[in-house]
């Protein structure tokens, strides 16, 4: 078993999964968001985890982070593929597109944000210059690319602390800071995977334009219809990733 799905707002189930298994899984960290799902996508042994809960019920600043990567970790888990909802910045961002991020910049707060928290024990760093794996990146884009569907190859991706969507002037800064997409669970589940030393990689998909981005305000509906629409392409790419990874 190597690889996983994180599923994000509008992944809560994962269509075309042959599901063989359910298994809770206690950490040192308490429990993670629901049972890890054991199953076959495209033919491939895979672990699903859908990062609010099944029903949709834990929002992004009360999810345990580490206990989602660490029960991942401890059922052998070397490669995560995560789904994340985001709004989008600058102009190529637009609601409905799939974006492979490269580089974050994290705004979150007060999250239960690394493994290392000192405790009597060596002081830890751990290189977080690429945030996301650039041999799961290519593969994905790679995936992309062999179902001929359009996916956009970088941007960064900043994360918010959330519940709340952001003012526009919060957004403005974020854009003057070099961000293209703005979401709220990107960290730290990024972070904590490099701790453990899996590799990761995001797909991030479009749900709206961010805050001031038009002149309309930002509605659930709109976002769920354009995460429903984008999910659809988001099962092809996994199926498609998964069926070419390695191992
Ligand atoms: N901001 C933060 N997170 C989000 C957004 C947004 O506009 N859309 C979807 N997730």
């Amino acid at each position: 078993m190597s690889i996983a799905i994180i599923g994000g707002s509008g992944l809560t189930a994962l269509e075309g999964l042959e599901i063989q298994r359910q298994q809770m899984q206690k950490t040192p960290y308490g429990e993670p968001s629901g049972p890890l799902t054991f199953g076959l996508l495209n033919n491939r042994d895979i672990i699903f985890l859908p990062r609010h809960g099944n029903p949709h019920a834990i929002p992004p600043h009360r999810i345990n982070y580490r206990a989602n990567i660490w029960a991942l970790r401890e059922n052998g888990v070397e490669d995560i593929i995560a789904v994340n909802a985001v709004g989008g910045i600058t102009a190529r961002m637009s609601p409905g597109r799939l974006v492979i991020p490269s580089q974050l910049i994290d705004y979150t707060w007060s999250r239960q944000h690394t493994y290392y928290e000192g405790d009597g024990n060596e002081v830890v760093h751990v290189d977080f210059t690429c945030p996301y794996t650039p041999e799961l990146r290519q593969q994905i884009l790679h995936a992309s690319k062999s179902i001929g569907l359009e996916c956009r190859d970088g941007g960064i991706y900043g994360a918010t602390q959330g519940p709340r969507l952001e003012t526009a002037a919060e957004i403005k800064r974020m854009e003057n800071d070099g961000c293209d997409l703005v979401g709220m669970t990107g960290m730290p589940e990024t972070v904590l995977a490099r701790e453990l030393g899996l590799n990761y990689a995001c797909i991030c998909v479009v749900a709206n334009w961010a805050a001031g981005k038009t002149d309309e305000i930002i509605k659930m509906d709109m976002i769920e219809k354009n995460l429903r629409d984008g999910m659809i392409k988001v099962r092809r790419l996994l199926s498609a990733a998964i069926g070419q990874a390695q191992g």
